[in-house]
């Protein structure tokens, strides 16, 4: 349809990745952008804590299976959210900003993991998160091992997740 749709659909998680280092001025760099992220009353009510020791990336490889990943990328990137910063609407604003780093990133060539960590107690206690904010997610960041297959996806069909009007009406 044209290349931003492209690359939207083409975009896969990344779970194997090279070991060269990612530059940290190109972290800050994704991090601006996400703050561009749509946000209610643009109060960027995150913040983002990027983690590059290897002792609490292979703490974090335990949490569960999924999430074996970030002890071998070169990056983890902590999401955290600030419940206090935008009380109604913290959780659609950060998840915003997560998808805004999360799409820079590929556009400059680097992959991303995701771990479903939501409010994990021992990675808030690793990482120092203070009991009022809010552990979103967990992303393992670095340049694509270029042997990594993506697993078998299917999308649902516009049909099956589209009403019209009001809910439960099927469009014909
Ligand atoms: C909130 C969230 C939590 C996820 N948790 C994990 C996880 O713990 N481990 C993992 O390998 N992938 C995880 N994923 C990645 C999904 O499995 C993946 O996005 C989905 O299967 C679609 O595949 P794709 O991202 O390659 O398009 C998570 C994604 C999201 C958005």
């Amino acid at each position: 349809m044209n290349s931003i749709i492209d690359f939207l659909i083409e975009r896969r998680s990344i779970r194997k990745f090279r070991s060269e280092p990612v530059k940290m001025e190109l972290i800050k760099e994704l991090i601006r952008v996400a703050n561009y992220a749509p946000n209610s009353n643009n109060r960027e009510p995150w913040k983002f804590i990027v983690i590059t020791d290897d002792l609490i990336k292979r703490e974090l490889s335990t949490l569960h299976k999924g999430a074996s990943h970030i002890a071998e990328a070169p990056v983890g990137i902590a999401v955290v959210a600030e419940p206090d910063v935008s009380p109604e609407t913290w959780m659609i604003d950060t998840a915003n900003a997560t998808l805004y780093f999360v799409l820079a990133a590929y556009s400059v060539g680097l992959g991303v993991g995701w771990i479903a960590a939501y409010e994990n107690k021992k990675a808030k206690e690793l990482l120092k998160i203070p009991q009022d904010k809010v552990l979103m997610t967990l992303l393992s960041l670095g340049y694509p091992d270029p042997t990594y297959q993506p697993r078998h996806k299917d999308v649902k069909r516009p049909e099956e997740v589209l009403f019209k009007d009001y809910w439960g009406s099927k469009m014909l």
